[in-house]
């Protein structure tokens, strides 16, 4: 291999949120994602500090199994914390699942000889995964990690005591597995039922194509993440050279170029664009994150989200589409920080059959996402599919 690990997929994702109780309105109230855990990140604060910082809640939420694929962190304490106050660095993580527990451990020279050095490593809990973090040209932090917490029926997450087999240190190979950590915790008697768990509180009330849920679409994917960068040559130098994701497609807008970047069969998991870009497309000065996507699982389930998102209130806007090759039909809504929230229902695959078709992205959709047709042509998805039920 050209260097000790693979990306396999973008796992989790994580923003920073100045009012962290907006947040969890937008991404859990409104968006659908589940909260599997809820941790204090000023319990080292002094009393003073607290009371200046206000809302220091780590929340950890997830669209699927995995114990988490979206985290909010309170934006106050993560500048108090780093120094940087009002850093345009609003993106607490970017976070790619790799093949094994090894190629995490042996990312860590990789990333220092090429002169990103790891930040930390360690085994994370809540989540329980092993990681290694290590910021890009920009000082974003992208995480590798193997191993996520996975949450089964009954919606529980590992309970607090659990948290115990968690570390900061690079990780002594082998691991056990966490099988024996279970087992571990039953013979010493840990209370197993006491995990965290979400509750739902809208009623379910829309009829989400034959399943009742509290709102008519369900978020079954997420990425890609498209970044503004002051210097497009190094973040590429990070993304592809170091990261090991590979070019699928570059485009020029209005004099600018656009390098999309994936991993597996997505047609792009990571969008550069030019710093430049952000005020022309009248996009937050607070932020670099250009967009954070979300797909439903449907073209009409799409529909229906940006009708819901726009019904309560959420601006819902357009972007020219030869932003995004490789994604049709998409809108976006802003967060209440200001982040683009790229809502989509399908993404060409890299695959050699069937057929791809980047030529066609975008030329059949209307520019404003009200003009859009109430269907389309049968399009049908070939990505990732969807585990389990959706409510
Ligand atoms: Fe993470």
């Amino acid at each position: 291999m050209d260097r000790p690990f693979r990306v396999q997929r973008l796992g989790h994702f994580g923003l920073n949120a100045v009012d962290v109780e907006a947040a969890l309105y937008f991404y859990r109230d409104l968006l659908g994602f589940m909260v599997s855990d809820v941790i204090d990140g000023g319990a080292r604060l002094t009393p003073a500090e607290r009371a200046a910082l206000g809302d220091t809640r780590r929340i950890f939420t997830r669209h699927n199994t995995e114990h988490h694929t979206f985290v909010i962190f309170p934006a106050r304490l993560v500048e108090h914390l780093s120094g940087r106050p009002g850093s345009p660095n609003t993106i607490n993580q970017i976070t790619w699942q790799v093949s094994s527990l090894q190629q995490v451990v042996e990312s860590i020279p990789w990333f220092a000889s090429n002169g990103y050095p790891v930040r930390r490593a360690g085994r994370d809990t809540p989540g329980s995964n092993w990681n290694a973090y290590a910021p890009d040209a920009d000082g974003t932090l992208n995480e590798l990690y193997y191993g996520m917490e996975q949450i089964g029926w009954d919606g529980l997450a590992k309970p607090m005591s659990m948290h115990s087999f968690g570390f900061r240190a690079e990780p002594e190979l082998p691991q056990p597995s966490e099988a024996d950590e279970v087992a571990e915790a039953r013979t010493r008697g840990d209370d197993l039922g006491s995990g965290f768990r979400h509750a739902e509180t809208p009623p379910r009330q829309f009829d989400v194509e034959g399943i009742r849920l509290a709102r008519p679409f369900k978020v079954v994917g997420i990425g890609p993440v498209r970044l503004f960068t002051p210097d497009m040559a190094k973040a590429e130098d990070f993304y592809r050279r170091v990261l090991g994701l590979r070019i699928t497609a570059e485009t020029s807008y209005q004099g600018h170029r656009v390098v999309l970047l994936g991993c597996g069969p997505e047609h792009h998991a990571v969008g550069l664009y030019p710093l430049a870009l952000r005020e022309r497309l009248g996009l937050s000065p607070h932020t670099n994150l250009m967009s954070f996507g979300l797909r439903v699982a449907s073209y009409r389930q799409l529909r229906a989200a940006l009708a819901f998102l726009a019904s309560h209130g959420v601006t819902v806007r357009d972007l020219p589409p030869q932003l995004t090759p490789g994604i049709d039909y998409a809108a976006y809504a802003i967060d209440p920080d200001g982040h683009a929230i790229e809502l989509y229902w399908s993404m060409e695959q890299v695959v050699r059959c069937p057929a791809v078709h980047p030529e066609r992205t975008g030329s059949r959709r209307p520019e404003r996402y009200e003009l859009w047709p109430e269907t389309i042509e049968d399009d049908s998805f070939g990505g990732e599919v969807f585990l389990g039920p959706w409510g």
